[in-house]
């Protein structure tokens, strides 16, 4: 082991008793995903929602994903593969009580709106009920873990930490481990052991915008749009050149489509005005052409056009 994740090793764990019992807040595609990963993993999971639809709506996430492991794994024996499935979505208990639903937590993941505001309340109510050595986390994917920690009492601060998931989760292997200024080693240790323990792979870095991965991954699609914008390529060839040029399994266009251009403007709206250290940042500047696909109400493979149709599909 190198690097930064070298100085949280195991004996800092051994201090807290390992993560068993996981709530996540919000069953949209990424709540739904670590959900359904840590369920797999045989920790029993609690998944609160505002509604019963939006948990409903969590569930056939899930499931379809599920039945798409379910079979690779059992593809000789469909009775088996859908057991298999069922008893995981068992394990996943879904509420729309949050008091109730972090009672007895080990780690509450959040995954809702990115809003600051919202993050903020959230994690106060989170606070006035689960166990005090809980782990509290969320998936930000742009906001500073410091700020949405910070009405918080000391011990809370020192427990919350940044576990940022990749889309689709129970595809992608990674999971950055964010420590902000107050995290304790103990809560990174301990947060550490339920990334290995999902089998995903954890990269731990600092609180700072973007992470590791978007702070490399928003430059690179920005600067994409603005190649299209200078009509240097069509979005086709340059998707076809970077998969096939460099190696990688979508092409930007294809990738911001997936991931949504509102969230992609919203995070470089957000780091443009005031990311730490990124304000003003022409990496991060307003594209034209992203502000009027957003104005449409183009999103992406979510709202059926993007860059690309996808209502023929
Ligand atoms: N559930 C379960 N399994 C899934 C899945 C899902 N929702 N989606 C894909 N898979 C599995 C498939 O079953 C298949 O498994 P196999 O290789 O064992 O057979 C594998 O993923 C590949 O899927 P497909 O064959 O259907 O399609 P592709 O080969 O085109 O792969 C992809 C799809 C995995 C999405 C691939 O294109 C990819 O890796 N794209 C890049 C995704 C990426 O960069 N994600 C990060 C976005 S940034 C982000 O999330 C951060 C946020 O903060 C913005």
């Amino acid at each position: 082991m190198t690097g930064v994740a070298h100085r949280f090793t195991s004996a800092a764990a051994a201090q807290s008793a390992a993560i068993k019992r996981v709530t996540v807040v919000g069953g949209g595609q990424m709540g739904a995903g670590i959900a359904q990963v840590s369920a797999t993993f045989e920790h029993p999971v609690t998944l609160v929602d505002v509604s019963q639809e939006a948990l409903d709506r969590g569930k056939q996430y899930m499931g379809k994903s599920l039945a798409r492991v379910a079979k690779k794994k059992y593809p000789e024996d469909p009775k088996v593969a859908q057991e298999w499935v069922d008893a995981v979505l068992g394990r996943i208990e879904p509420t729309t009580n949050l008091a109730e639903g972090v009672r007895k937590a080990d780690l509450v993941v959040e995954a809702i709106v990115e809003n600051i505001g919202v993050k903020q309340r959230l994690f106060g109510d989170i606070a006035a009920g689960a166990p005090e050595q809980s782990v509290l986390a969320s998936n930000t994917s742009s906001l500073p873990i410091g700020r949405i920690a910070e009405q918080l009492n000391g011990t809370r601060r020192q427990n919350m930490v940044g576990l940022h998931f990749f889309n689709p989760v129970p595809q992608m292997k990674l999971v950055e481990v964010v420590k902000a200024n107050e995290t304790s080693e103990d809560t990174v240790a301990r947060a550490l052991e339920f990334v290995k323990s999902i089998g995903k792979a954890p990269a731990v870095c600092k609180d700072t915008p973007g992470f590791i991965v978007n702070r490399l991954l928003l430059p690179y699609m920005m600067e994409a749009i603005r190649l299209l914008e200078r009509d240097v390529a069509e979005a086709r060839d340059i998707d076809t050149a970077m998969k096939l040029g460099a190696g990688y399994p979508m092409g930007p266009f294809e990738l911001c489509d997936y991931v949504g251009l509102d969230t992609i403007k919203f995070i470089v709206d957000g780091w443009y005005k005031d990311g730490e250290g990124l304000q003003g940042n022409n990496l991060f500047a307003a594209s034209k052409k992203l502000d009027e696909l957003v104005a449409a109400g183009h999103l992406g493979v979510k709202s059926g056009r993007g860059f690309y149709d996808y209502s023929k599909k």
